[in-house]
């Protein structure tokens, strides 16, 4: 793990900071360069953009720790906005959706302990993967850290009665996540692999960067080796030349899997991965929430923080 990952992690986790840096205007350099915009106009443009060049697309209505069942009610209509606008736009084709269970209702707060908050996210997710069906896509559902994996997952396995084309996300940071790989490596059951963005504890997660990596490579293998559609999310040079080759020996044939980066990291190898023949997904995150996922990306990249503690400054 990288020195600073850790403190800016923990950083991130105090309301001053938060407050300061969410005065940020979206408009700020290092906010922009991760996240195109606050609306659905703003997503819908980069989508078509992207799709422009080759490039498929998960949009994302950032938020997520929802607390009150309003927040919830307002991200279920964002996505039910912006999958309408995608429609209308003839781009569902080339784009589907990615939401945090948090955003929707899992932890509600009155709910705990009754397993209602889990309920009311099952619910919302359900509308959202009614409302992608309807628009001609579907949903992947994100993960969040590994104390929301148990519910995620089964969460998922109610979806995917009725909408088995839901994607789920997994992070071979944590130890469990091998097993995890394997019983969802069956036919129609779309996986993204990721390193994991959260801190986690050692009791369950890898804390090395090079244990991380084997343990994506021994994930990559059974999910590739697998009968699944497994979406390998990562910017990490050697894990995309080993996912190439893997992909390879198990008689992968491009478009039976797809690689996926996020929006504003390593456009060039997104587009030089589309020009090779592979299909090419890009995380689009958008909407006003934007704090929590800038600074888990400022968090792997440590050399953002100069810029970053310019935008402050300048507050441009
Ligand atoms: P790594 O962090 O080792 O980065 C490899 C290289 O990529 C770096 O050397 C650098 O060149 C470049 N790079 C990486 N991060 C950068 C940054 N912020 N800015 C600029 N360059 C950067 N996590 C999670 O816990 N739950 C989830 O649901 C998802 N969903 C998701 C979807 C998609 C499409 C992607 C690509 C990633 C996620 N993640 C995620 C995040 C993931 O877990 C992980 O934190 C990041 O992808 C960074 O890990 P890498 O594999 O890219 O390797």
């Amino acid at each position: 793990m990288s020195l600073l990952r850790q403190p800016l992690l923990l950083l991130a986790r105090s309301s001053l900071v938060k407050r300061v840096v969410s005065g940020m205007p979206v408009s700020a350099g290092i906010v922009r360069s991760y996240v195109p915009g606050e609306t659905t106009e703003s997503a819908v443009g980069a989508t078509a953009e992207l799709a422009d060049g080759g490039l498929r697309i998960t949009l994302d209505y950032l938020g997520e720790d929802t607390t009150d069942a309003e927040q919830a009610d307002a991200t279920v209509a964002a996505y039910l906005d912006v999958l309408q606008e995608l429609a209308a736009r003839g781009l569902t084709r080339n784009a589907e959706v990615s939401v945090k269970l948090s955003a929707v209702g899992q932890f509600l707060p009155d709910a705990v302990g009754f397993g209602g908050g889990q309920k009311i996210a099952l619910e919302n997710a359900r509308t959202i993967c009614r409302a992608a069906r309807n628009a001609g896509t579907a949903v992947t559902l994100d993960m969040e850290d590994h104390t929301t994996t148990d519910s995620t997952l089964s969460i998922l396995r109610e979806l995917r009665k009725d909408f088995p084309e839901t994607g789920a996300v997994l992070q071979a940071a944590l130890h469990r996540t091998e097993s995890d790989c394997r019983a969802l490596a069956y036919e129609g059951s779309r996986v993204r692999l990721c390193k994991g963005a959260y801190l986690e504890p050692e009791s369950v997660a890898f804390q090395d960067r090079l244990e991380i990596s084997k343990s994506y490579v021994r994930c990559l293998k059974v999910l590739l080796a697998g009968e699944g559609y497994p979406m390998i999310a990562t910017h990490d040079p050697q894990m995309i030349e080993i996912a190439s080759s893997l992909a390879s020996r198990y008689g992968r044939a491009a478009g039976t899997y797809e690689y996926q980066m996020l929006y504003g990291i390593r456009p060039e190898e997104q587009r030089r991965l589309v020009a090779s023949g592979e299909t090419v997904r890009v995380y689009v995150p958008y909407g006003t929430e934007w704090y929590g996922y800038l600074m888990r990306r400022l968090a792997e990249r440590p050399q953002n923080l100069s810029f970053f503690v310019k935008s402050l400054v300048s507050k441009k």
